[in-house]
């Protein structure tokens, strides 16, 4: 039977905005819609746990944060495993096989960990379970035998040292039972890496540049309304730049030509409209009006169904609570082939018996 696994998950730090948005949920939504994939959605509390050690309130709160947002994004339970990764016992025994297959100056080579690194100021102080949280990540992916994983390009190093611990486990043990993953990317660019609403090269809730899935109407406006731009558009006439540009990088993720037909049929397409922009002549605020009418189309609905289900908050309880059942059953029977495989299944071993018994 071919393989039609998908697992990805979010640390529950806050919210989930447009980044999260067009890096990952919308592929998630429309395999889920296919029919023809298995998907598990982990919030990923160990992992925010990682930096957050001191703050795990932040976490607590952001739980069932996280789970509104995957429903009005439009994840659904009859199709979609929910699961909450502290509550899977596999995954934290996995880890424990997997990290003596890898070594420490692998994980120092890691980008991801090495720009976080750099970024919070660790140092030589880093925290062992942030340095090592790219196996846990390996884990969570290979305990369901994951075989495609939707993110963002920024997650591609976890992905690759995934591939490795897959293949090392499975030659070292002398075995098949690890499925190595393959990351799903978002269709274009800009989404692969969403721009804040600043102009800076990513939307990430400490910067302040984010636009969530919850927003209101008014919030969004606003938002877009004092959106970063081209710093040397300064006149209408002025020539300006897309390529940088949030407004165009936002209709680039967001857009259709249909958008063009009925909020702004002086262009056919994106295309006409950045040439024009790119010529000079046409001013920020037409592309912003453009940009609010097509993101308040977009969001309504997202936020109307995040509406619908936060009326029955103990319904969306019961949805984690009964994938994390489900998920704990998955994992566990890979679990067993694992130890199998490493031969430290004792008491279920018969050959070990045997040997006793001789
Ligand atoms: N590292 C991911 C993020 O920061 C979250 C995550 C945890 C994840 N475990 C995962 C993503 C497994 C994909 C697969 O967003």
């Amino acid at each position: 039977m071919e393989n039609n696994i998908i697992l990805t998950g979010d640390r529950p730090t806050g919210s989930l905005h447009l980044g999260h948005y067009v890096g990952s949920l919308r592929k998630r939504v429309e395999m889920q819609n296919t029919g023809k994939y298995q998907q598990f959605v982990m919030i990923a509390d160990l992992q925010a746990l990682t930096d957050n050690a001191d703050n795990p309130q932040k976490i607590r709160d952001n739980i069932m944060e996280v789970m509104l947002d995957y429903l009005a994004a439009g994840l659904t339970p009859d199709k979609t495993t929910f699961l909450v990764q502290s509550h899977i016992p596999a995954l934290y025994e996995l880890p424990m096989y997997y990290s003596n297959l890898v070594t420490m100056s692998r994980l120092e080579r890691n980008p991801t960990i090495k720009n976080e690194i750099k970024m919070r100021n660790f140092e030589r102080s880093i925290p062992v379970g942030f340095m090592t949280y790219p196996i846990s990540q390996a884990a969570d992916i290979t305990a369901f035998k994951a075989k495609y994983v939707p993110v963002g390009e920024d997650q591609l190093p976890m992905l690759e040292q995934a591939r490795e611990i897959v293949n090392s486990f499975n030659r070292v043990y002398n075995c098949d039972i690890l499925v190595e993953p393959e990351a799903v990317l978002p269709d274009s660019d800009s989404c692969n890496r969403l721009v804040g609403t600043d102009g800076n090269a990513k939307m990430s809730k400490s910067l302040g540049n984010c636009i969530y899935l919850k927003d209101d109407e008014k919030t969004i406006k606003t938002k877009i309304m004092s959106m970063f731009t081209d710093p040397t558009h300064i006149n209408v006439t002025d020539p300006g730049h897309t390529e940088n540009n949030p407004v165009f990088l936002y209709l680039e993720a967001f857009s259709t030509d249909e958008d063009f037909k009925k909020y702004l049929p002086d262009y056919a397409n994106l295309q006409e409209m950045k040439e024009h922009y790119e010529r000079g002549g046409l001013g920020d605020m037409k592309c912003k009006k453009l940009l609010n009418s097509v993101m308040q189309e977009y969001l309504a609905p997202i936020r109307a169904r995040r509406e619908e289900y936060a009326k029955d908050m103990g319904e969306v309880l019961n949805m984690l609570r009964k994938g994390t059942e489900k998920a704990v059953e998955v994992s566990n029977e890979t679990v067993n082939e694992v130890r199998n495989a490493i031969g430290i299944n004792y008491f279920n071993d018969k050959t070990f018996m045997d040997k006793i018994f001789k």
